[in-house]
């Protein structure tokens, strides 16, 4: 019998040991920068340049960092699920790309994708190429001026809800990783899994803003946690 598919959550817990920053712990990026400045439609409207310098500041930090044990863990999980003939669906609210550089294939970027470049204008998806400014014209439609990244701000819609709703419902288990669970949707899919009767667990360095609506919890960190955790669960369908 194939092992019950899964569907996980990440947020910056998990790269947090890959070097990247979180938003909320105490030296999270939103205590050095304000959200409605650098990732608001509102912000992005009043000085383009300033959150198009915020991203590229951030483009600069993911460089050169790594995936760690924790993005390889789920990477692991997902290739011995497949060999069972079931799916392992990772939905992350992250904009860089270390699971799929440690080897994850189903990933859903419900907040964008930072290596990638949107023309705010006619919507064209590009790889990014270098730092962004508002003197870039959009290969597409030609434009000036639109060339954003490929990311979610407040006040827009999150990326691939369809795909992320119709991959949960397929789960059995649901899994929240390094995420405080304080923006929405994401926030929102603990409850959503508990009404599909999906069973839920969190794994986070301290227990989250919506840790009691879950059925099971391990905190530490995730580069310690999810290697036993992904050992057990490929131990429990057998290798
Ligand atoms: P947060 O900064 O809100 O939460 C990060 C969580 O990771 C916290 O609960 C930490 O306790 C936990 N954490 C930190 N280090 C960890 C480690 N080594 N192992 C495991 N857990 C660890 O980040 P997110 O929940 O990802 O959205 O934030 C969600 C969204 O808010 C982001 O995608 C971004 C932000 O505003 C947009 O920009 C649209």
């Amino acid at each position: 019998m194939a092992p019950p598919n899964v569907f996980i959550l990440t947020g910056a817990g998990i790269s947090a040991e890959s070097g990247l920053s979180t938003f909320r712990d105490k030296d999270g990026l939103w205590s050095r920068y304000k959200i409605e400045d650098v990732a608001s439609i509102e912000g992005y409207g009043r000085d383009p340049q300033r959150v198009l310098d915020f991203y590229n500041l951030r483009g600069g930090a993911h460089g050169d960092v790594q995936p760690n044990a924790g993005h390889i863990a789920l990477a692991r999980l997902e290739q011995h699920w497949k060999m069972r003939g079931a799916v392992v669906t990772v939905c992350t609210q992250n904009i860089d790309n270390l699971h799929e550089r440690a080897g994850s294939r189903r990933v859903i970027h419900m907040h964008g994708e930072l290596a990638k470049v949107r023309c705010h204008n006619c919507g064209n998806v590009t790889p990014r190429d270098g730092d962004l400014s508002i003197n870039l014209a959009c290969a597409a439609c030609g434009q000036i001026g639109g060339m954003r990244p490929h990311v979610v701000w407040f006040g827009e819609t999150p990326l691939g809800m369809d795909a992320v709703y119709e991959a949960l419902a397929a789960s059995k288990l649901f899994v929240s990783i390094g995420t405080s669970g304080s923006v929405y949707p994401a926030g929102g899919f603990v409850r959503a899994a508990r009404e599909a009767d999906v069973a839920t667990m969190e794994i986070n360095l301290e227990p989250s803003e919506n840790a009691d609506a879950f059925d099971a919890r391990r905190y530490g960190k995730a580069s310690e946690v999810l290697p036993v955790w992904v050992d057990e669960m490929i131990g429990s369908v057998g290798r």
